[in-house]
């Protein structure tokens, strides 16, 4: 078995799989979502701290399987460095005090191997990952070859309803708050450019989106927040959908997959299914528990590393904050 350890955000969590099957044996996660909210955002030190005590109090109750432990697996790139280094420092303590490996694993590839965590998927796949800190477009070729073809140049999807929901006082994490204002919202009292439009780059951006929602709130009153909420999501996910488009006049996908915290949004799983029903490509999703960062994905994509061998000593195992796929 691998157990696994998940720390790169706001979420402390460990999992246990089985190799031989992949099957999760064990799965918790503690959320520090109501400690950040009142800050209207993630607090990187106080999520270092929390960690701190959530972590241990989890692992203790993984202790009945430590000797059938044949590998820790842990988030070491890319996320927050304070607090990916409490996790990675478990993780180096479990393998000095288990003598077992090490195997890093990039939080990225993790959201890719929540799709695998309950069913085999076919590759290749294309997949939209939208999180917090990632906007991406990746061809997974294979379990070898993931290749990044599109991605933010600023901010990201999440984090664009994230800071909306700051704008509005709503709390942390905005994602779920806006879905639910939009609901009962107008999208047309209010009318956003979407970014990047009239340019030929598959790429996205969200910083300028934010800065027009940004003066439709300080213009308004909180009576209209529903409505800005609508416009904002529509435009969002549109962008997400106009640059889709171009991408797969270059590259019609075998099939589709959205992961990550922001795949949980229902108003952008139906624009995506909208697209993809005109191209005939099936969509594929987790299960919405493991959307969000969570550290049965990171086993998961842990399972692939143990087949090839791809264990690190302790003593080489680093925090990389800023890294891609
Ligand atoms: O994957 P995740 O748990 O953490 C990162 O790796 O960043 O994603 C968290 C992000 C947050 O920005 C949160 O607001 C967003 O996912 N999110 C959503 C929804 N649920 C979570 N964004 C839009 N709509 C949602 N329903
Ligand atoms: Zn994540």
């Amino acid at each position: 078995m691998i157990l696994s350890i998940e720390s790169s955000c706001d979420d402390s969590s460990i999992a246990i799989t089985e190799i031989k099957t992949k099957k999760l044996i064990y799965h918790k996660k503690i959320s520090q979502e109501l400690e950040h909210s009142k800050y209207g955002g993630v607090v990187p030190e106080l999520a270092s701290r929390l960690h701190a005590i959530a972590l241990p109090a989890i692992l203790e109750e993984c202790t009945p399987w430590f000797s059938q432990l044949k590998a820790i697996a842990v988030t070491n790139e890319p996320g927050l460095s304070v607090t990916l280094i409490e996790g990675v420092v478990m993780a180096k303590a479990l393998s000095i005090t288990l003598n077992i490996p090490i195997l890093p694993i990039n939080h990225l590839k993790g959201h890719i191997y929540s799709l695998f965590i309950e069913k085999e998927v076919q590759l290749p796949l294309t997949v939209l990952l939208v999180s917090g800190g990632h906007t991406q477009v990746i061809e997974v070729k294979s379990h070898e070859v993931m290749e990044t073809v599109a991605t933010t140049m600023d901010d990201s999807y999440g984090e664009s309803f994230d800071k909306v929901a700051k704008m509005m006082d709503l709390g942390y994490p905005g994602g779920p708050l806006i879905e639910k204002i939009a609901l009962d919202g107008d999208s047309s009292r209010f009318v956003f450019t979407v970014p990047l439009w009239q340019s030929p780059l598959i790429a996205f951006s969200y910083s300028g989106l934010k800065n027009q929602v940004r003066l439709a709130v300080e213009a308004n009153t909180s009576e209209d927040y529903p409505d800005i909420a609508c416009a904002f999501q529509k435009t969002a996910t549109d962008h997400l959908l106009q640059k889709l488009k171009k991408y797969f006049k270059l590259q019609k996908p075998q099939r589709f997959a959205i992961v990550g915290g922001a795949s949980a949004n229902l108003y952008l799983r139906r624009e995506i299914e909208i697209l993809l029903a005109i191209y005939k490509v099936p969509l594929l999703l987790a299960a919405l528990e493991f959307c969000s960062d969570n550290a049965a994905m990171i086993g998961r994509a842990a399972v692939e590393e143990y087949a090839r061998d791809n264990f690190v000593n302790y003593t080489d195992v680093m925090v990389n904050a800023r890294c891609k796929l």
